[in-house]
């Protein structure tokens, strides 16, 4: 029978023959299995197909606690009192000898029980005037403790006035709450006809002996159901920043780039100068930029220095009347921390001005910011260049727009922007959830900055937020928990 496995089939074929609904224990008794779980899966399999039903009940299940289990072994105190009794002559029934041969936490308790028996205390002396009657309550008592030292049981078997008192008294019973599941044959399970239940060898597990043989062609294999619920297996992994900085590469050298990179440390000039920020740019203050102390500066070549201030001040060597203002030398050259990774691209076209290039590179950069849910000081960036003789704007939206549907956001639009180096310069833009995110800029590299970096081809350029990337791609709302190491959080981050 399509579908259902042996054990499903040897359960149905159990179920047809009860006239009565079946639970899981007498299931467990019928079929042999002493999993139990084989038993709920096998049910739980036939009920979802159709071929059985499940009735639920509530109910409650009464066992013995650690004073019952004692009980059942030693007797109940009143009944080892009576027989106490029984063994003396009445009139040496007193509380003193009662303590004498009593324990001092069993006797004070013992005798209140029998009290509430009909006991009474005279004269230091206890008198039981149905001592008949307190007997048979005591065996009652003790029987019905008896009976519960087998195993639990549901309440509504017993003695409704037995549960009652002792679960009045401490640790003689324990009562626990649980749902039974019964399960009954349905018409469509009737309607199988028996060959259908006819068990039959079945394969579980592929090994590379089976496939060398041909056996395998003419054997069921076992069906699995790939929507049963499992355990999330928690082995290592890649961190999932790092898998998206692969995905990313992965997407660029794909598309015909070279992956480039640089250090962190730079100079202010190759840093800011060479991209004709200029040198009173607010970016470039102590609260925006991180400046170094150690080195204090990084030397630079004379020549490239003057040519940086003739572009600066006056736009030598290109249409552009520059800055103006005094070009500072030593500025240019101290050190600090990369404020983008366009310093890369940049240099890379100083090293290379005349063979075309199309570079790449996820890189880490810094700036001062307040650390909040979108900003951190230590971010990373997605840089490239496109440096070629027909380079173009249609050829920068292009490549962008192929980057981002490779990513899986094809929704891509692009909106005029402004840095100090590009003209035209726009901002990308991609389609989430219905609105428009901004994720970097780009643009075409000036003249100012192509020009004393030697060559007279345009530029494609563009920086690119990953962390903003990364929030979409996983879920996130906040930036920081990208860097928080609690393993349980990044194991259930998406596999990308
Ligand atoms: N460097 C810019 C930034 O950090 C991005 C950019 C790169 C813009 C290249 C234009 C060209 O935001």
């Amino acid at each position: 029978m399509a579908g259902l496995d042996n054990r499903e089939k040897r359960l149905l074929g159990i179920l047809r023959e009860s006239s009565e609904p079946l639970g899981v224990s007498s299931l467990s008794d019928k079929t042999g299995w002493s999993d139990q779980a084989h038993v709920v899966g096998a049910a739980m399999g036939l009920t979802e197909r159709g071929f059985a039903s499940l009735a639920e009940e509530e109910s409650v299940l009464v066992k013995l606690g650690p004073e019952g289990q004692r009980a059942a072994h030693e007797g109940l105190l009143e009944s080892r009192m009576l027989d106490w009794l029984e063994s003396k002559d009445p009139k040496d029934w007193t509380m003193a000898s009662i303590s004498m041969d009593f324990d001092r936490s069993e006797a004070g308790p013992g005798v209140g029980i029998l009290r509430d028996m009909g006991a009474q205390i005279a004269g230091g002396r206890l008198e039981i005037p149905d001592f008949e009657g307190a007997l048979d309550e005591a065996k009652h008592r003790q029987s019905f403790i008896k009976g519960l030292s087998e195993t639990s049981r549901n309440a509504v078997d017993l003695d409704e006035g037995m549960v009652a008192h002792f679960s009045r008294r401490r640790g003689l019973i324990e009562m626990e709450r649980s749902t039974l599941r019964f399960w009954s044959v349905t018409q469509e399970g009737l309607s199988l006809s028996p060959e259908q239940l006819v068990e039959v060898e079945q394969i579980n597990e592929i090994t590379p002996g089976l496939l060398q043989g041909d056996d395998w062609k003419t054997k069921e294999f076992k069906p699995f159901d790939i929507h049963a619920p499992a355990p999330l297996p928690l082995g290592g992994r890649p961190h999932p920043l790092q898998s998206l900085i692969d995905r990313i590469r992965a997407v660029f050298l794909e598309m015909g780039f070279s992956e480039i990179s640089g250090n962190f440390v730079q100079s202010a000039g190759w840093n800011m100068d060479a991209l004709f920020i200029p040198q009173d740019h607010p970016a470039r203050t102590m609260q925006d930029t991180f400046y170094l102390e150690d080195p204090h500066s990084i030397e630079i070549e004379q020549s490239r220095l003057e040519q940086w201030a003739g572009t600066h001040q006056e736009g030598s060597g290109t249409t552009s009347s520059g800055w103006g203002g005094t070009f500072d030398k030593e500025e240019s050259q101290r050190a600090l921390l990369r404020t983008h990774t366009t310093v890369n691209t940049v240099r890379h076209i100083a090293e290379n001005p005349s063979i075309p290039s199309r570079v790449f590179g996820v890189g880490r950069v810094f700036r001062q910011e307040t650390i909040d849910r979108t900003h951190l000081p230590e971010f990373h960036q997605i840089e490239g260049i496109i440096h070629e003789e027909a380079a173009s704007l249609p050829m920068l939206v292009t490549t962008l727009r192929t980057f981002y549907t490779k990513m899986g956001y094809s929704d891509v639009r692009v909106r005029p922007a402004y840095f100090p180096y590009t003209e035209p310069s726009i901002e990308v833009e991609i389609l989430w959830r219905g609105k428009w995110l901004e994720l970097g800029g780009a643009g075409i590299f000036r003249p100012e900055v192509t020009q004393p970096l030697g060559t007279d081809w345009p530029v494609c350029a563009w920086g690119m937020g990953l962390e903003r990337l990364a929030m979409l791609i996983l879920g996130l709302d906040d930036i920081r928990e990208l860097y928080q190491p609690d393993l349980m959080v990044l194991s259930k981050m998406p596999i990308l």
